[in-house]
C-alpha cells in the first residue's frame, strides 16, 4: 500500500495509478541532496527546539547510516513508498523514532525543490569540469596545430585561407558563452526552497537562513508560493544544455565531414571510431555522428522542461515531478557528449597534406588580389570585376589563378609587380596579413590562446 495517503486515504492506490504515481525508480537519484537537505532541517528544528539535540543527533546519524546504505546497494527501495523521500524519512523512522518528527514544519514541495537545486548546483559544476577538460584538449590542439593552414568556409565553400588552429579557437568561443550561461544558471539557482513548506510557509518559527547557509545557498527563496512551485532554473538549465548540445552537434558535423575520404582533413582516432558490419573497409566517425544525434534529445529535453511549466497554476502542481526525466537525461547526454567529444578531439590527427591541397592556392586569395588592387588605388567593387574576371579566365583554362600566365595577371594592373603579384597569391601572405583583432593572423591566434588559457583558468 502507498503510504502517501496517510490517514486521509488508507485505502491501497489502484495498480495503474501505482504505475504513474511512483518516481522513486527516478527521483532516487536525488538521495545524497534529499539526506543533505534532512540534515541541516533536523538542525534547524533543533535550533527552534522543535526537537532535542538528542534527536536531532539521532536522526542525522540515522540519515547518516542511510547514505552508507545506499552507497554500498544494500538500501531496498520500495515503489509502494512512492519517492525518494518517503522511503528514506520510513527507513530513518524504523532506525529512530524521532524520525517520525523529521517533517515537521516541511512539505515534499520544498523538500524536492531543494533537492533539485542542489543536484542542479552539483551537475552544472560536474559539467563545468568537463567543459574545461574540453576547453584545454582545444587549446592544446590549436597551439600544436599553429602553423598548419586551412580553408576557411562560408557556404561549406572554400572562402579564404586562414589556420586550423582560428578554427579551434572558434570552437573554444561557443564553449566559452556556454560556460558563462552553466555558470549563470548555477548561480542564479542557488537559494533555499526550504521552509516554504507546502504553499505558504509554516506556523513553526523555522530557521530559514541557516538551513540555507548550512546548505550552501545564498539565502532563502523569498515567496513561498514560488520556491515551491517555479522550475525556471531546470529550464534555464535546460536551455544552457541545449545551446551547448547544438553548439557540440556543430563540432560533431564538421568532424564527420573533416573525416570524409572527399576532405581527409582529419583522422579520428580507432577508440572514437567503428568499422561495418557488411563492409570491412569502412572507419566510421561515430562518435561525431552520435554527438550530432544526441544534440536533438537534449533539445527535447528543454522543450519538454517549457511546455510542463507552461500555463501552470500557482502553487505546486504534481505536474512538476515529471520535470525529473528530461533535466537528468540532458545532464548526462551532454556530460557523456562533452568527455567523448575532448577524447576524440585529442586523438584525432590532422592530415597536413590534405589541408595544403585543399587551399589549393590561387582562387582561395582573390580577395587578396582585389585587396592589392584597392592598394593601387583601383575601387573595391571595380576590383572586385576585375578579379571576378581573372577568375573566370582561370576556369576557362582549368587552372588556379595564380598559374595563369603572368602577361594576363600583369595587365590586369599596370603597377603589379612580380614581388606584388607573389605576395598577393601566397596564402601564406594572405593568413599573415590578416591582423585584426579576431583575425588569423599567427600572433593573434597566439595571442587568442594565451588570453583563453587566462579565461578558462588553464595554465600551460
Ligand atoms: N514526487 C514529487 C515531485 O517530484 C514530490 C512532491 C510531491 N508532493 C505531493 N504533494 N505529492 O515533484
Amino acid at each position: 500500500m502507498s503510504v502517501s495517503g496517510g490517514g486521509r486515504l488508507p485505502a491501497a492506490l489502484d495498480a495503474a495509478m501505482t504505475a504513474l504515481n511512483a518516481s522513486v525508480h527516478i527521483d532516487s537519484a536525488l538521495w545524497r541532496e534529499d539526506i543533505a537537505g534532512s540534515i541541516a532541517h533536523a538542525r534547524g528544528l533543533a535550533r527552534i527546539g522543535v526537537l532535542s539535540d538528542e534527536e536531532a543527533q539521532q536522526i542525522v546519524a540515522g540519515l547518516q547510516q542511510i547514505a552508507g546504505e545506499i552507497e554500498r546497494g544494500e538500501f531496498h527501495w520500495d515503489v509502494d513508498k512512492e519517492d525518494v523521500h518517503m522511503n528514506i524519512e520510513s527507513r530513518l523512522t524504523a532506525l529512530v523514532p524521532a524520525g517520525a518528527k523529521l517533517h515537521t514544519g516541511r512539505s515534499r514541495n520544498d523538500q524536492i525543490a531543494t533537492d533539485l537545486r542542489l543536484w542542479a548546483r552539483r551537475r552544472a559544476a560536474e559539467l563545468e569540469q568537463a567543459l574545461l577538460e574540453l576547453a584545454g584538449v582545444l587549446l592544446r590542439r590549436a597551439e600544436e596545430h599553429l602553423d598548419l593552414l586551412m580553408p576557411a568556409y562560408t557556404h561549406l565553400q572554400r572562402a579564404q585561407p586562414s589556420r586550423v588552429s582560428h578554427h579551434l579557437m572558434a570552437w573554444q568561443e561557443l564553449l566559452w558563452r556556454d560556460l558563462g550561461r552553466l555558470r549563470d544558471a548555477a548561480r542564479r539557482l542557488n537559494e533555499s526552497p526550504l521552509g516554504a513548506g507546502a504553499v505558504a510557509g509554516s506556523g513553526f518559527a523555522l530557521d530559514r537562513a541557516g538551513v540555507a547557509s548550512e546548505l550552501g545557498f545564498e539565502r532563502p527563496m523569498r515567496n513561498s508560493l514560488d520556491a515551491t512551485a517555479s522550475r525556471d532554473f531546470l529550464m534555464e538549465l535546460g536551455s544552457a544544455l541545449a545551446i551547448l548540445a547544438v553548439h557540440l552537434s556543430r563540432i560533431g558535423e564538421e568532424l564527420v565531414i573533416w573525416s570524409t575520404e572527399e576532405f581527409g582533413f582529419v583522422r579520428l582516432s580507432d577508440r572514437f571510431t567503428t568499422s561495418s558490419s557488411m563492409m570491412p573497409q569502412k572507419k566510421n566517425p561515430d562518435v561525431a555522428e552520435l554527438v550530432r544525434g544526441r544534440a536533438a534529445r537534449v533539445i527535447g529535453d528543454a522543450v519538454s522542461l517549457l511546455v510542463l511549466e507552461k500555463s501552470l497554476s500557482f502553487g505546486y502542481g504534481r505536474d512538476l515531478q515529471e520535470d525529473k526525466p528530461p533535466i537528468f537525461a540532458a545532464a548526462e547526454s551532454v556530460l557523456v557528449c562533452v568527455r567523448a567529444l575532448s577524447g576524440a578531439i585529442d586523438s584525432m590527427t590532422f592530415n597536413a597534406a590534405r589541408l595544403r591541397a585543399a587551399l589549393g592556392a590561387g582562387h582561395m586569395c582573390a580577395t587578396d588580389v582585389a585587396d592589392q588592387l584597392v592598394k593601387l588605388g583601383v575601387p573595391f567593387r571595380n576590383a572586385h570585376h576585375t578579379v571576378g574576371a581573372l577568375v573566370r579566365r582561370a576556369e576557362e583554362l582549368g587552372v588556379q589563378i595564380d598559374q595563369l600566365p603572368r602577361s594576363e595577371v600583369r595587365a590586369i594592373h599596370p603597377e603589379l609587380t612580380e614581388e606584388l603579384i607573389d605576395s598577393m597569391f601566397s596564402v601564406e601572405a594572405a593568413v599573415e596579413r590578416r591582423q585584426g583583432i579576431g583575425g588569423p593572423a599567427r600572433v593573434r591566434v597566439q595571442e587568442a590562446i594565451a588570453d583563453a588559457r587566462v579565461r578558462w583558468g588553464l595554465s600551460e
